[in-house]
């Protein structure tokens, strides 16, 4: 049976997953597709390091060239990471005339444009659906099952590293350090986990989402972002007490002027199925014009979903290069000349939980919601914990109304610089579903 050439740049996490996949389901795929995919190559950083997969060591290479250069490979699968040297990489094998698949939201959500624009140039397929989600197929369901509906927005907890660490700290008491380094054993983590809890890999997913949903490029930079890096056990504790669990989300939600698009970590209401997404877990609520609201779940990071995910673009690489079938528009995606004006997040309302560390003593409360008052923050509940010892702070968490982010900010200001409390404000977002 015929055979299509495949050139593996990387072979951690994702790129062992893709070569054990298609080892264990070589007579799957046979029967389903009567080709056989069979990597030629695997580009690789060190050749000495030791791998747990059993590959023949004939197949590692350390030149790119070897593989751009095999004129049998015809399909190029970038799973190295990072933006350099993966963006010059995948844009070479797109001007060699290479199907590319790629797993790396980096390079999309800040190069998506020249990418893409690459790709539809030289009619290659380009295919992403790992680097958004993991196993779940977020991206051919907006490029195929929901091309006709007009998207209105999308929620959802796309990063599998935070979702980890929050769900252990909630759960199990564990420490934040310790749940991050359970996450990057386990091959969740970015190679450098900081993009994971600043939020940077969330913005990276929902900048590409956007994008694909909105028919517009939305980079990176213009997606508001706040990670988990200073989120307190105490705070994910208050906020179950008050019936939420504290999740990071993303949004890409499109208005008749405006689009906002923004990562934070937010209250759900705990009866909120996006509450109940644990671990590793990812999930995407969306909102189309003529389907309605849809939910995906599933496994948003780790070797096996992932590798899942590269081989299904590399089923539909072959199929694009076998049929050589003429550049539709979503294949590869090009973007209309829409240009949205992007909400600044000042004028974005939410309700809010806001956590205070003041001391108790009488009149406390009354300066803090006197401040709150003045920018027209209204108090929707409040707790109190008692003092253990006179002159100790002690926290006092409140709930709001809706309020505008830009008035808060000013609120919150000034209430930090109260003589009564002793430290910055934990402020946290209220989803109202
Ligand atoms: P990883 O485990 O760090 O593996 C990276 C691989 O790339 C390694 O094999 C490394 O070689 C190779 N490499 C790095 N720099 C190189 C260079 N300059 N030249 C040649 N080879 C180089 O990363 P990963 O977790 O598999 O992630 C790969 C991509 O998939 C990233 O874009 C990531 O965001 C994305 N992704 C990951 C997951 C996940 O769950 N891990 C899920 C979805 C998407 P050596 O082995 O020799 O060091
Ligand atoms: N580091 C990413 C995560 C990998 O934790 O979600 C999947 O894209």
């Amino acid at each position: 049976m015929e055979e299509v050439k495949i050139g593996l740049l990387g072979f951690g996490t994702v790129g062992t997953g893709v070569f054990e996949l298609l080892e264990k389901n070589r007579e799957l795929i046979k029967e389903r597709i009567g080709l056989v995919p069979v990597i030629k190559k695997i580009l690789v950083r060190d050749l000495k390091k030791s791998r747990n997969t059993q590959v023949n060591p004939e197949l590692f290479t350390t030149s790119f060239e070897e593989i751009l250069e095999d004129p049998e490979i015809s399909i190029v699968c970038e799973l190295i990471g990072g933006i350099s040297p993966a963006k010059d990489y995948v844009l070479r094998a797109l001007q060699k005339g290479k199907e590319v698949v790629t797993a790396n939201k980096a390079i999309l959500a800040e190069y998506g444009d020249e990418i893409w624009g690459e790709a539809l140039k030289n009619g290659r397929f380009l295919g992403f659906e790992a680097s958004v989600g993991g196993g779940i197929p977020i991206i051919k369901t907006l490029r195929e099952a929901l091309i006709g509906n007009e998207i209105k927005s999308i929620v959802g907890i796309v990063n599998g590293t935070t979702n980890y660490i929050l769900t252990k700290m909630l759960e199990e008491n564990m420490d934040f350090r310790e749940a991050l380094k359970e996450a990057q054993k386990k091959g969740y983590a970015e190679a450098d986990p900081t993009l994971d809890i600043n939020g940077m890999d969330a913005a990276h997913k929902i900048a590409i989402l956007a994008s694909l949903s909105f028919g517009s490029f939305i980079k990176s930079s213009q997606v508001y972002v706040e990670g988990i890096e200073d989120i307190d056990l105490m705070d994910l504790t208050f906020a179950k007490n008050f019936g939420y669990i504290i999740k990071l989300l993303a949004y890409a939600i499109k208005q008749k002027n405006y689009i906002e698009v923004r990562v934070h970590p937010t209250l759900i209401p705990e009866n909120h199925v996006l509450a109940s997404i644990r671990l590793n877990y990812n999930a995407f609520y969306l909102t189309g014009d003529f389907v309605g609201d849809v939910l995906l779940y599933g496994l948003g990071a780790g070797k096996e979903p992932t590798a899942s995910a590269v081989v299904s673009d590399i089923i539909t690489a072959i199929e694009f290069s076998y049929f050589r079938k003429k550049p539709f528009i979503k294949y590869p995606l090009t973007f209309s000349q829409k240009s949205y004006k992007i909400r600044s997040m000042d004028e974005v309302e939410f309700k809010y939980y806001f956590r205070f560390s003041a001391l108790d003593k009488p009149g406390v409360l009354s300066k803090i919601s006197g401040v709150l008052g003045k920018y027209n923050i209204s108090i929707a509940s409040v707790v109190q914990i008692g003092r253990q010892k006179k002159k100790q702070a002690v926290p006092i968490v409140m709930l709001t109304h809706e309020a505008k982010e830009k008035n808060v900010a000013k609120a919150l200001e000034e209430i930090d610089n109260l003589e009564v409390v002793s430290a910055p404000t934990k402020k946290y977002r209220i989803m109202d579903f």
